[in-house]
């Protein structure tokens, strides 16, 4: 119970400071990150990106889906996040990178890596500055594999027109067991 609680306090606490950034008071449901996680060969993916995990509820479910010689980087943006992730998942699997997501090519080529296989994303794009999305998204379309795709939720559709710009084929699902409601997208590269 308390284990649960501890991380959902933290959670909110960062919601309260830096509402635009963190985007949500709550973590995701287990609902939500089922339907995120859901339509993936995960046993096939080498490496793995993950955007704004926040306590980690999206990169536990995605550690207990990679097979045991995948790689995820999760970029994480919150100085507590950061600390609590690196103490609480101690998977030698996971490299928590404490910087911003458009800093994902750079990270990945600092590894030797010079694609990822999926990026899952938690990012409130639709609430965050025009120009930080819009380098998130041309650096996601950079390095992922031909075929490769986004996924991501929010609770709007709107900025979907834009993601359409980039990554040509967008599809979209409810997922109505959340608080809020989210829409999960799925943006494939060419
Ligand atoms: C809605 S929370 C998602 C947390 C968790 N993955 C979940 O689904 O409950 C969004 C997270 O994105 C992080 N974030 C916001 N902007 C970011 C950026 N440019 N790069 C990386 N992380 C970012 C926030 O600090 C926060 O942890």
């Amino acid at each position: 119970m308390l284990a649960r609680a501890r991380p959902r306090l933290l959670f909110a606490r960062n919601f309260l400071a830096n509402p635009r950034r963190v985007g949500s008071v709550i973590p995701s449901s287990p609902r939500l990150v089922k339907r995120l996680l859901g339509h993936t060969d995960w046993q096939k993916i080498r490496v793995a990106v993950e955007y704004g995990p926040g306590t980690g509820c999206v990169t536990r479910a995605l550690l207990a889906r990679l097979g045991p010689d995948a790689r995820l980087f999760a970029f994480e943006i919150n100085g507590q996040f950061v600390d609590y992730l690196r103490r609480e998942i101690t998977d030698p699997r996971l490299t928590v990178v404490a910087a911003s997501a458009e800093t994902v090519g750079a990270a990945l080529a600092a590894a030797g890596i010079d694609h990822a296989d999926i990026a899952v994303s938690s990012l409130p794009f639709s609430i965050m500055p025009v120009a930080v999305r819009q380098a998130i998204v041309h650096a996601t379309a950079d390095i992922l594999a031909p075929g490769a795709r986004l996924v991501g939720y929010q609770y709007s559709t709107t900025w979907l027109r834009e993601l359409r710009h980039v990554f040509r084929h967008v599809t979209v699902q409810l997922e109505p067991r959340n608080w809020p409601p989210a829409f999960v997208f799925t943006a494939r590269r060419d």
